[in-house]
C-alpha cells in the first residue's frame, strides 16, 4: 500500500455559519465581489474545506488550536492558492489546492512539493469528448479499465488532468492533450506532462471523483 500524498479535505456541506464569522476581511472582500451564487457556494465550500483541512492539521501535529479566521487563504496573480498564516514557519513549505465542484469544496495539504486537486461530479458526457481531451492510450485504458461506467472513468482522467495542471500552478494551464495519465493500479496514476512527471491518486466519493496530483522534483 502507498503512502497518501497529501492530506485531503472534502466538504459537501451546503449552509455555512455567516462568512464574517470565519473569513478574515480581506477574505471577507474578495467574497463579497462575487456575484454568480453558484460561484459564492463553490467558493466558500473551498474555503471552509481548505481551513478545516489546516485547522486539523495544527490541532493533530501541534496541538494548536487555530480559529478558522486566524487561517487566510489568498491566491497569487495566476489564480493559484496559498496560505498566510505568520509565525508558524509553514507558509514556505506547505503547498495547498482546492476545487469545487456542484457546490461542494475539496482541499489538498501538502508539505512535500506542489499538489493539485480536483473534484468531480459524475455526469453523462457527450460522446465526441473523450476523443477531444483523452489521447489514444487513454481512451484504450478507460475502454478496458471502465468497461459499463465510462462516465465515471472519463471524470478519472478528467480529474488527474486538472489536478496535475493546478500541481503546475501556471496560467495559462496546459492542453489536455498534453498530459498524459497512466492508470497504474487501482487507485494510482502516473501523469506526465512534457518534461515533468508527477505521482497521483484518485477516488469515488458518492456522486464525485477526487483527484490530487504531486509533482515529482
Ligand atoms: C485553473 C483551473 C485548473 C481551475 O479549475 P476549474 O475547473 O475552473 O475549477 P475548480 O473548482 O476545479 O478549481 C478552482 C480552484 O483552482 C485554484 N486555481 C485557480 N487557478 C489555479 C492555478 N493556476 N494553479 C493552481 N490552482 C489554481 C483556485 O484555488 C480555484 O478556487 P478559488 O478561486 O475558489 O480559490 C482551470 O480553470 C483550467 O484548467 N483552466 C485552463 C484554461 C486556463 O488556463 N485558463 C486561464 C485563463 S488565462
Amino acid at each position: 500500500m502507498r503512502e497518501f500524498i497529501a492530506r485531503l479535505h472534502l466538504v459537501t456541506l451546503r449552509s455555512f455559519p455567516k462568512p464574517s464569522q470565519w473569513l478574515t476581511p480581506a477574505e471577507l472582500h474578495m467574497f463579497e465581489r462575487i456575484r454568480a451564487q453558484r460561484r459564492r457556494q463553490d467558493w466558500l465550500a473551498g474555503r471552509w474545506a481548505a481551513k478545516e483541512l489546516i485547522r486539523s492539521y495544527f490541532d493533530e501535529e501541534a496541538g494548536l488550536q487555530l480559529t478558522p479566521s486566524q487561517i487566510e487563504i489568498k491566491n497569487d496573480e495566476n489564480g493559484a492558492p496559498y496560505l498566510s498564516l505568520t509565525d508558524t514557519g509553514m507558509e514556505e513549505r506547505s503547498c495547498i489546492s482546492i476545487a469545487h465542484s456542484a457546490g461542494c469544496g475539496l482541499a489538498g495539504l501538502s508539505l512535500h512539493g506542489p499538489i493539485g486537486v480536483d473534484l468531480q461530479q459524475i455526469r453523462a458526457v457527450r460522446p465526441d469528448l473523450a476523443e477531444r481531451v483523452l489521447t489514444q492510450h487513454e481512451r484504450t485504458q478507460l475502454a478496458h479499465d471502465f468497461a459499463g461506467q465510462e462516465s465515471e472513468g472519463f471524470f478519472v482522467f478528467w480529474a488527474l488532468k486538472e489536478a496535475a495542471r493546478k500541481a503546475q500552478r501556471t496560467r495559462p494551464a496546459a492542453a489536455f492533450h498534453d498530459i498524459a495519465v497512466k492508470l497504474i493500479e487501482p487507485r494510482h496514476a502516473e501523469i506526465s506532462l512534457r518534461t515533468q512527471r508527477l505521482k497521483a491518486q484518485w477516488g469515488r466519493w458518492g456522486e464525485f471523483i477526487w483527484a490530487c496530483a504531486q509533482l515529482l522534483t
